[in-house]
């Protein structure tokens, strides 16, 4: 059942390359290069009148809903506000009818999601679901939604889930930006073909897994590890820090890079391992002075780099390259090396990483 990993978690891990085809299966076609979802098909009227996305979610969830953020944002030129469920559900939120809620969760039976679902509808917002169990209690809770189609997930460190969460964002964000006109049709097609690209990406990622392994063995020794990234990375750095906190129960807290002076910083030392996501963007230059100004402090430095960048290659202590992809498509890929390193680093310390103390699958209680 584990098809001959020693991990559920790892197996789903390793799973992602054809979860994502799953999930693209039906939506994507790949001649055409454009995405059809029948909740956006039967429900354009309610989500292209929106006049703001409000996103709930919990844990990994929460995580996935930060990318599409910045997605919707960015495709569709829509404000999307991302909030914890627990949070929203008891804070008297102000809600219009003309919003939209867009609930993520993997088990579909949150309690606190659920919740805020039903504080959302009563107030008269239209709410589309992502969830991956059919018929889960969420799912029956929304008006309209899209499975994530990534098969059960086992382990209780979400994984495959949260890529199969990112890519729902990824083609809702394209199918509402090019009903509204918000994405050119050059930019709609040249995304959508770069995301069918992805799962070969993201075999090529997993080759990794063995030198991965190697050098986690490094940090067993850790208490501590600070995680970073900016744009669309910064989320990656909060999934990967979870994961690293959730299997190996070494604290792990994540940042956008350019916090790191605001506080952070010092707390780095010769002993305190820093994970960067410092991959090809815009912010590349700013996210290599972060690195700098690590290394600079004795900082141990895990890069996670596009592939053949020699530059931070000289200056991390490891680096692990990842094949170039869009920015915005980026977190599909590199949150897979940080769920390698949470693994390896928990295997390597010895803890049950399929079934962590004190964690449910399902969070079924407030
Ligand atoms: C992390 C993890 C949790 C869940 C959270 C929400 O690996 O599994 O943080 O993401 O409990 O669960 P769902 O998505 O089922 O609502």
């Amino acid at each position: 059942e584990k098809g001959g990993f020693p991990h559920f978690m790892l197996k789903e891990i390793f799973d992602q390359p054809d979860c994502i085809s799953d999930c693209m299966r039906g939506r994507v076609n790949t001649d055409t290069c454009t995405v059809t979802l029948s909740a956006v098909s039967n429900y354009k009227e309610q989500l292209l009148r929106a006049g703001r996305f409000i996103i709930v979610a919990c844990g990994t969830s929460w995580h996935a809903g930060l990318i599409g953020k910045q997605l919707i944002e960015s495709f569709c030129r829509i404000p999307v506000e991302v909030e914890y469920a627990s949070e929203f559900r008891y804070r008297n939120p102000v809600i219009h009818p003309d919003d939209v809620v867009i609930a993520i969760s993997q088990s579909g039976e949150t309690a606190d999601t659920l919740a805020a679902i039903e504080l959302a509808k009563s107030q008269g917002a239209f709410i589309y679901g992502i969830c991956n169990v059919i018929g889960s209690s969420i799912a029956r809770a929304t008006d309209t939604g899209s499975c994530i189609h990534v098969g059960p997930e086992i382990g209780v460190a979400s994984t495959k889930a949260f890529t199969g969460q990112v890519t729902v964002l990824t083609l809702l964000a394209l199918a509402l930006g090019r009903e509204k006109g918000t994405l050119s049709e050059e930019e709609y097609h040249r995304i959508v073909k770069e995301l069918v690209a992805v799962p070969e990406k993201m075999r090529t990622v997993l080759k990794q897994h063995l030198f991965i392994a190697d050098f986690s063995k490094m940090f067993t020794y850790a208490r501590n590890f600070i995680y970073l990234g900016r744009g669309y990375a910064f989320p990656i750095a909060l999934e990967g820090a979870l994961k690293l906190k959730e299997i190996s129960y070494i604290h792990a807290e994540g940042y956008p890079a350019a916090e790191m002076k605001h506080g952070p910083i010092a707390l780095i030392d010769a002993e305190m391992p820093v994970v960067i996501v410092a991959t090809q963007s815009p912010l590349y230059e700013k996210v290599l002075s972060n690195i700098q100004e690590i290394k600079a402090r004795k900082g141990r430095v895990v890069a996670v780099v596009t592939e053949g960048d020699t530059v931070i290659r000289n200056l991390a202590d490891y680096s692990i390259e990842l094949p170039a992809t869009l920015e915005c498509l980026n977190p599909l890929v590199a949150s897979i090396p940080l769920q390698l390193l949470a693994y390896h680093i928990a295997v390597c310390r010895g803890m049950d990483v399929d079934q962590p103390r004190n964690l449910a699958k399902s969070v079924t209680v407030e």
